[in-house]
């Protein structure tokens, strides 16, 4: 795990991008994420999975129906797993019109093409990858170091998975941080044993906003680990968990934290 916590080496809470700016574009699209960027979020989240043919795609759910129009193209694929479709399928799908109609056309994007926009855009922000299934570690590093990001340390990984996060240990350079995602009812269940054993794999904690206390935060920090929570979007939930002193928060709407005092 990272060495103890100091106050001093967190200058200001940081503010992820939770799956791009996704309170005002489509999650998980080229357009969420360039406007995450230009709201200068400190991280740009990506949700990462692998489609029939392994190729990498920025997805959230294991199926396709709340955030493509899957249930049109393909009828009679039910119930529209992403890993039942070749990459060449899920292309043929639109991710924006749910959303709003002005999004229209937006694709599926591969984690490729994610990293080549930031490049092309020199957008600064890192990539915060959460690996979505086990068993894509490797491909994933791979991509990355093809890109140089590993190198650079351009990325942070998260997952709800222990054993995602201990394959990619032997992966990745030293210094790049894991953070463990815990469920809500993990959550509400025992602390101190939870975080002595995430302390022996990861560098930090992801937790549900329900769940984040001050005993919380001290008590992970105390073990030398980073806090992060999700999903922060009121005004008055951003002060009062920036005010706590915790690492990073996950928001849809990474323009907000900036007008909250307590998180700048
Ligand atoms: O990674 C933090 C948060 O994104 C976890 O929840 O369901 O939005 O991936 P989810
Ligand atoms: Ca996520």
């Amino acid at each position: 795990a990272a060495a103890a916590w100091q106050p001093s080496s967190q200058p200001k809470t940081a503010v992820i991008a939770h799956r791009g700016a996704s309170g005002y574009a489509p999650e998980h699209t080229l357009s969420s994420y360039r406007l995450a960027a230009r709201m200068q979020a400190d991280y740009i989240e990506v949700d990462v999975r692998a489609a029939k043919d392994g190729k990498l795609v920025a997805l959230h759910d294991a199926t396709l129906a709340r955030t493509t129009n899957a249930e049109t193209v393909y009828p009679r694929r039910a119930p529209w797993r992403v890993n039942d479709f070749s990459f060449a399928e899920l292309r043929r799908l639109d991710a924006g019109s749910w959303f709003h109609p002005r999004f229209a056309g937006e694709r599926i994007p591969t984690l490729d093409e994610v990293i080549q926009m930031l490049k092309a855009e020199r957008v600064e922000a890192p990539l915060y990858i959460e690996t979505k299934q086990p068993g894509i570690e490797e491909a994933v590093v791979h991509l990355l170091k093809k890109h140089g990001f590993l190198q650079q340390r351009r990325v942070m990984f998260q997952s709800f998975h222990p054993e995602s996060l201990q394959a990619l240990r032997p992966l990745i350079p030293h210094g790049i941080r894991l953070i463990q995602l815990v469920g809500e009812k993990e959550a509400h269940s025992g602390r101190d044993e939870l975080l002595q054993q995430i302390a022996v794999y990861a560098d930090g904690i992801g937790l549900p906003l329900s769940a984040v206390t001050e005993e919380w935060v001290r008590a992970a920090h105390g073990r030398g680990l980073i806090v992060h929570v999700y999903t922060v979007n009121e005004p008055h939930d951003l002060a009062r968990l920036c005010a706590m002193g915790v690492d990073g928060l996950f928001t849809d709407y990474p323009d907000r934290p900036g007008r909250i005092a307590a998180c700048r």
